[in-house]
């Protein structure tokens, strides 16, 4: 049997926590209610939320190749583009 260890603080696995998820724990508060995991140092916390579906967060996606910020600033020759070359 392979077995995924969750939380090596108190031995809790993978299917340990998915089993208690399926038996209606929603949280990592929950999970830790009903087996300590993330109870002592924390560090499996993020994967509990993980195997939860709680963890996931979505990707940041560009809409759009997008324009450069000072792209409308570039060619401009107001007086503060003229005062910026003046005192370079
Ligand atoms: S690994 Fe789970 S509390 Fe430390």
């Amino acid at each position: 049997m392979n077995r995924m260890y969750v939380c090596s603080c108190f031995g809790v696995t993978e299917q340990q926590v998915q089993q208690h998820a399926e038996n209606g724990a929603r949280t990592p508060r929950q999970i830790a209610s009903a087996c300590k995991a993330g109870t002592d140092c924390g560090s499996c916390v993020r994967r509990i939320q993980a195997l939860l579906g709680r963890g996931a967060c979505p990707r940041h996606t560009p809409s759009g190749p997008g324009e450069p910020v000072l792209a409308e600033l570039v060619g401009r020759q107001g007086p503060q583009a003229r005062g910026l070359d003046e005192a370079a």
